[in-house]
């Protein structure tokens, strides 16, 4: 009796000492919406490399391309005073929500890794507040890529576009021979990500520039931008009727299987392309949107870091913020992810002819000044401007509404917002 009540007591005091210690396994909430194939994968590594140092990886992934709807998350859990340990939030919102006083100041592990050493500073000064760290830096995605199936486009007899004229011409031919041209997602942030492509490629990048990023009323209601939203009618014109809200990577998979023959994307299409196990010059060819060639359009993730008490977690926190920038997941993350690592010193062997390309154009275009940040992507403007932009092109998109109309509108409209 006296036995099997200390064995039961031995039991409970084990198990309570389980409980403490898993407690106090540092332990980081990650809200982040990386949940396509592609996307899944790369993301994954992280929660790897933070698992082998003894931590735990929650994960908070909410599905929606873009972020919106874990933008939507993010805003509800803070406001209930209940933010995740790490977010995934870009660009000049990172202001606004160390405007708020909620995160973590990051500077000691940048200044024990040296990020400032490694990282670009038009980068870094978007991870700093007040001159201090308060996001890590991911990677660099291209937005103005085209993806196309080779095999689609020869059974058509049609060449891979290099100009719109091109293109226009390529698109009838697949269509004759019963492929869908362009696989399209129509959700306002996909409409935006192909429509700020074909801005570029007709404006060029100083037109983008004035446009999307200095949000100036003589650019965005210009011959040029009408120009731009004719062609992207046109675009429209070879897409399949079923668009209407399809996510991204249900588009990647059309041209994956060869239903279609291109997709206007960022390459994070390229993390599809290669989860699928297909390989870029034979299965799939990454070519710039016609006529943007020299422009090279960035994207940048990153993680914003909220303050945490607990000790044990304030040391997970740090080492995800290290890890991320170190050698290893900025290696293989973005090999399989399709974007380019964010800091110097990572080996290039193990990337395929896509990246390298992103990485000699990332750096011609810097030199050239012809690097823009993203308006679709949150890099450009104020999150209120870039809600007034989608307004207008999905507007645009959905209805019958003039060229003319819209690029007034889109003067009308940031106004609004500013
Ligand atoms: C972008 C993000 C990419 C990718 C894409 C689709 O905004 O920067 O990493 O996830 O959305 O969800």
């Amino acid at each position: 009796m006296v036995r099997r009540f200390s064995i039961q007591l031995f039991a409970v005091f084990i198990a309570s000492f389980m409980m403490v210690s898993l407690v106090k396994a540092g332990e980081v909430e990650v809200l982040h919406w990386w949940t396509s194939g592609g996307e899944a994968k790369s993301v994954a590594v992280l929660k790897g490399l933070l698992e082998k140092e003894g931590h735990v990886w929650k994960d908070m992934a909410v599905a929606g391309g873009a972020g919106a709807n874990a933008m939507t998350v993010l805003k509800t859990r803070a406001v209930s005073g209940n933010p995740p340990t790490a977010a995934q939030v870009k660009g000049p919102q990172i202001q606004d929500w160390a405007d708020e006083g909620l995160l973590t100041n990051l500077d000691p592990v940048a200044k024990q890794e040296k990020w400032d050493d490694m990282v670009p500073k038009v980068v870094a000064d978007i991870m700093k507040y007040e001159g201090h760290y308060v996001a890590v830096p991911v990677n660099v995605h291209r937005i103005n890529w085209m993806w196309c199936n080779p095999e689609v486009f020869k059974k058509a007899g049609a060449q891979i576009p290099k100009t719109w004229e091109e293109f226009e011409a390529s698109a009838k031919k697949i269509k004759e021979a019963g492929f869908i041209p362009v696989a399209f997602g129509g959700q306002a942030w996909q409409e935006a990500t192909v429509f700020e492509s074909i801005v570029v490629g007709q404006g060029g990048a100083e037109f983008y520039k004035k446009a999307f990023v200095d949000v100036d009323p003589k650019a965005l209601n210009s011959s040029t931008m009408i120009k731009a939203l004719d062609t992207f009618k046109m675009v429209k014109s070879y897409t399949d009727k079923d668009a209407p809200g399809r996510d991204w990577n249900l588009a990647t998979g059309m041209v994956i299987k060869g239903d279609a023959a291109m997709q206007f994307m960022g390459d994070w299409a390229k993390g599809e392309f290669l989860a699928a196990g297909k390989k870029p010059g034979e299965d799939f060819v990454a070519m710039p949107v016609p006529e943007s060639a020299g422009t090279f359009l960035f994207n940048i993730d990153s993680f914003i870091m909220f303050e945490v008490k607990d000790k044990e977690s304030q040391k997970a926190q740090s080492a995800m913020a290290r890890l991320i920038l170190g050698e290893t997941f900025q290696e293989v993350f973005n090999v399989n992810k399709g974007s380019i690592p964010v800091r110097s010193g990572i080996p290039t062997a193990n990337f395929d002819s896509v990246a390298l390309q992103s990485m000699d154009d990332f750096k011609e275009a810097a030199a050239k000044g012809t690097l823009h940040p993203s308006m679709a992507h949150e890099m450009a403007v104020s999150p209120a401007v870039r809600g007034a932009f989608f307004d207008v092109i999905t507007n645009f998109y959905n209805s019958n509404m003039t060229a003319e109309k819209a690029a007034a509108e889109f003067v009308n409209a940031a106004a609004a917002a500013m």
